[in-house]
């Protein structure tokens, strides 16, 4: 299948709308990263989403609405009510935004969908480009991340070509994405809120109005992450080189490995690292680290070397996400980084 790249002007809005009404699958920007569409109400559209991401049947999607309303979706059967209050005033507050909340389904919401669970994952993303195509569509769309399988989340139509071309008939190109990070996803459905997915909206942030902190949760077997959060798999948005964190900052770089910096160092920095921020801001930083894991991973190193993520905004989404992807820790022995395996679950 020849894949098409086209902009996300009104010709190719159109275009990608009629393309999904007719159970096609259409990849397109949201501010979080590029996710890939499908008609949530045909059963045929959720199966071939999981074909092309090679997705196994036991990880749900998350349903995207056409507009920031919870009431409508209760309405129309996506969600069961009666809704709990703290779901209408996180939607009020942060809707349409990079906020997924996880809901009862209703009967609307497909089984398949959510890999047989009794609960729904829903989003209203706030990207021009996917608020318009939703609108035309006139319908919930089904969509995770644009990239196959449990590798790293595209944040251009590029990325989603490397990922999905020949998979897949048309990527809408709105440009690099606003945030870099997938959404932050919340569940309502347990005795007290819970982040399942920490993301740009900050736990402070659901603090603010659901008045305490919710805690994350981090399941500790693979039984228990299956049945709370079935794609929270701690193998995943990773690379295809090994990549490992740091225990300190970089200060010297080997031509073998490619670097990933966050902090600015005194002296020019290798032709195989990336500084991901040049003034501490980590917002700047999240909206780069997919690409920069790109580009390390075709540069032909042996390896990938992570600084330690300073705190900041977002601090936690970055190192939740480079944690997936890490195949060990490094540790400076004051010649040379060695790489320690195994830290993964
Ligand atoms: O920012 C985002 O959320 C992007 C854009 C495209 O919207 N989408 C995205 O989708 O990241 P995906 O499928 O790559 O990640 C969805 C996450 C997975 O970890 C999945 O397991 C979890 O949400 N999820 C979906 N439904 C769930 C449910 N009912 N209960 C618990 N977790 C759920
Ligand atoms: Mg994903």
């Amino acid at each position: 299948m020849d894949t098409r790249i086209v902009a996300a002007d009104e010709a190719g809005l159109t275009e990608a709308a009629g393309l999904l009404l007719a159970g096609n699958l259409v990849a397109f920007p949201t501010e979080t990263v590029y996710g890939l569409g499908g008609l949530a109400s045909r059963t045929e559209s959720i199966r071939s989403i999981f074909t092309a991401k090679g997705r196994p049947i036991t990880d749900p999607l998350i349903l995207h609405l056409p507009e920031p309303d919870l009431e409508k979706a209760v309405a129309e059967g996506w969600v069961a009510g009666p809704l709990p209050q703290s779901a209408v005033a996180l939607t009020k507050n942060h809707w349409p935004g990079p906020l997924t909340l996880i809901l009862r389904r209703g009967p609307k919401a497909h089984r398949e969908m959510t890999a047989g669970l009794d609960t729904v994952a829903i989003r209203c993303p706030a990207h021009p480009a996917a608020q318009k195509l939703l609108q035309k569509v006139g319908a919930p769309l089904a969509a995770p991340s644009a990239n196959r399988f449990g590798r790293i989340s595209p944040t251009d139509a590029e990325a989603v070509r490397q990922e999905l071309g020949g998979r897949i008939p048309l990527i809408l190109d709105g440009g690099s994405c606003s945030i870099g990070l997938e959404s932050t996803v919340v569940s309502l459905v347990s005795p007290s809120p819970e982040i399942l997915r920490p993301g740009a909206i900050t736990p402070d942030q659901i603090a603010g109005i659901l008045g305490s902190v919710p805690p994350l949760r981090r399941a500790s077997t693979k039984k228990e992450m299956a049945q709370i959060a079935p794609g929270q798999l701690s193998s995943h948005y990773a690379p295809r080189t090994p990549l490992y964190l740091c225990e300190s900052p970089i200060r010297f770089f080997n031509p073998d490995f490619f670097h990933v910096l966050f902090r600015k160092s005194e002296g020019p920095i290798s032709k195989t690292a990336i500084l991901l921020t040049t003034d501490g801001n980590l917002e700047s930083a999240a909206r780069q680290l997919y690409r920069a894991l790109r580009t390390a991973d075709s540069s032909g190193c042996h390896a990938i070397l992570v600084e330690p993520v300073p705190e900041g905004l977002w601090a936690d989404a970055i190192r939740d996400r480079l944690a997936r992807a890490s195949s060990g820790t490094a540790a400076w022995d004051g010649n040379s980084w060695k790489l320690l395996g195994g830290n993964k679950t």
